[in-house]
């Protein structure tokens, strides 16, 4: 058996949502990570600070006690949010970033941005206080292709957003196409950008090839291969501008394998497991760490973090995880396509809860 120890990762883009569900998913980022920076596409969404600091309550009231864990708070921006709470959320560490979201682009989207001229006031509020804003790459034009829409939403929106506010510390979030990539490298440093670890391992295929399978369908949807290719060379270069972001997302099965079925993988469990698989496909294990645990901490300016988690390559693979029961129902976790040999060891106590392996009810 072969082990890793890197410093406790953070993940930078992760959806808890609420109640039952919330209860069940935590535990499987809390376990392995420190900190994670969690979206606010509630339904109400977490647009004022109140809102965030409800959120955080619950949150914090849901976590395991051994976990030890601080989940980063977002605000949800609309065309009537107030600068002046956003600001106040910022420097009271109510908030550690706003999230934009196109209207209808995705999940609970709805109150999300029309008409970007209307947050200006917002927008130039956090570029001079240092607030960082934190982009869903899409534009929701009916007349632009599914598979386009991210490259022209850095053509129509992200592009002339930065040269308008310089200063403004954007993430573009879960980058999928190697036009993200070129986009984010060619910027200065005050852009960085989030990859899954779902958009390294599968390309459309796996949507849509041999049968359509819900469980591999999420937003911004996969691409074709040579974009995941361009996806991997970023994470795996040790580029700073590149970090973490899961954006693992469940939802219920029910709600997955229906005639309209929503976007989102549930990644929590099993990601750290799939990347270290990645990186060392890559041979790359020795950046998985700046990957994980340093660049998008150093993005965001917050100290590192301590304390180190130990990964251990078994050498016969585990059983692929199947789903987790939760008080709103069954959820299928990420399944990689590729037998998984590496996890997170625990230490007593502190073991998130136990996966229903694959094939068992
Ligand atoms: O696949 C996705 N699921 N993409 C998003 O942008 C939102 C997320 C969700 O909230 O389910
Ligand atoms: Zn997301």
């Amino acid at each position: 058996m072969k082990t890793l120890t890197i410093t406790r990762p953070d993940d930078w883009h992760v959806h808890f949502r609420d109640g039952p569900m919330m209860h069940a998913v935590l535990p499987h980022t809390s376990a392995d990570f420190a900190r994670a920076i969690v979206m606010p596409n509630l339904e109400p969404p977490v647009v004022t600070k109140a809102d965030a600091i409800a959120y955080r309550t619950r949150i914090l009231a849901a976590l395991p006690s051994e976990h030890d864990f601080t989940p980063l708070m977002t605000l949800y921006l609309t065309e009537s949010t107030e600068p002046d709470d956003l600001a106040a959320a910022f420097e009271e560490g109510v908030a550690t970033a706003v999230k934009l979201y196109p209207a209808g682009a995705t999940t609970n989207s709805a109150s999300g941005v029309r008409d970007i001229d209307k947050v200006m006031p917002a927008l130039e509020r956090m570029a001079r206080i240092g607030m960082p804003l934190c982009v869903h790459g899409e534009v929701t034009d009916s007349d632009i292709d599914i598979f386009d829409r991210e490259a022209v939403f850095i053509e129509r929106v992200l592009d002339p957003l930065c040269r308008r506010l310089p200063e403004l510390r954007v993430v573009m979030e879960h980058v999928t196409t190697k036009d993200g990539v070129d986009y984010v490298a060619s910027q200065p440093e005050n852009m960085g950008a989030t990859i899954t670890t779902h958009h390294l391992i599968i390309n459309r295929n796996a949507v849509l090839a041999g049968g359509i399978r819900p469980h591999y369908y999420c937003l911004p949807v996969a691409k074709r291969d040579s974009h995941r290719l361009a996806l991997r060379n970023a994470a795996t270069s040790g580029d700073k501008r590149f970090f973490l972001g899961t954006d693992s997302a469940p939802h219920v099965d029910a709600a997955k394998q229906t005639a309209c079925g929503c976007a989102g993988i549930f990644t929590a469990p099993n990601t750290l497991a799939c990347l270290a698989h990645v990186f060392e496909e890559e041979g790359a294990l020795d950046r998985l760490e700046a990957f994980v645990s340093f660049n998008g901490t150093d993005f965001y300016g917050l100290p590192r973090n301590r304390t180190k988690i130990v990964l251990e390559r078994k050498d016969t693979p585990l059983a692929p995880a199947g789903h987790i029961e939760t008080g709103d129902g069954t959820v299928t976790v990420f399944d990689p396509m590729f037998p998984i040999q590496w996890n997170v060891a625990h230490a007593a106590g502190t073991a998130p809860p136990s996966l229903v392996a694959k094939g068992t009810a």
